[in-house]
């Protein structure tokens, strides 16, 4: 009756399985784990509304227009760019700065992990809000 064995083996592996699309991340960032994504950031940028360091403030960033956060003085290329910096451009401006705005003078390589880019985008989602 070895079968038996073979199936009560199984069946708790069908289930783990089954169960595990529900630790996907689905397109919701988490906010709060976003918020230690931005300690990568916050050499340059504050999260605080008008206060611009190596890099402008990205409190409100979300919804704005690139290179529009009043006294910054950003590239020509980043002024030029004219994108508005939904959830879905963030997403691709952090995942590779330099190929979305070819000669912005942003000295940060990229946020490889989606995770990472996901999170720290709610997080600056959070800090938008009017
Ligand atoms: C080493 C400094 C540095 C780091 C680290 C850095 N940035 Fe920047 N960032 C800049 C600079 C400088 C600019 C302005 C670029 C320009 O004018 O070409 C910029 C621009 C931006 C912009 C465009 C803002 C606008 O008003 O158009 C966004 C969005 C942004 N950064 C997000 C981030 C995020 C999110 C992180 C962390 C994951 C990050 N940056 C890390 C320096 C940095």
């Amino acid at each position: 009756m070895t079968g038996y064995r073979g199936l009560a083996f199984l069946l708790p592996t069908v289930c783990l399985l089954a169960g595990g699309p529900a630790y996907a991340q689905g397109t919701e960032g988490n906010p709060e784990a976003g918020e230690k994504v931005f300690h990568q950031c916050q050499a340059c940028h504050s999260i605080q509304p008008g206060q611009n360091r190596v890099g402008p403030s990205l409190s409100g960033v979300v919804g704005r227009k690139s290179g529009t956060e009043p006294h910054y003085n950003y590239s020509p290329a980043m002024k030029s760019a004219n994108i508005i910096w939904t959830p879905a451009n963030l997403d691709k401006y952090l995942a590779d700065p330099k190929a979305v705005v070819p000669g912005n003078k942003m000295p940060f390589p990229g946020l490889k992990s989606e995770e990472d880019r996901e999170n720290v985008i709610a997080f600056l989602e959070q800090h938008s809000k009017k």
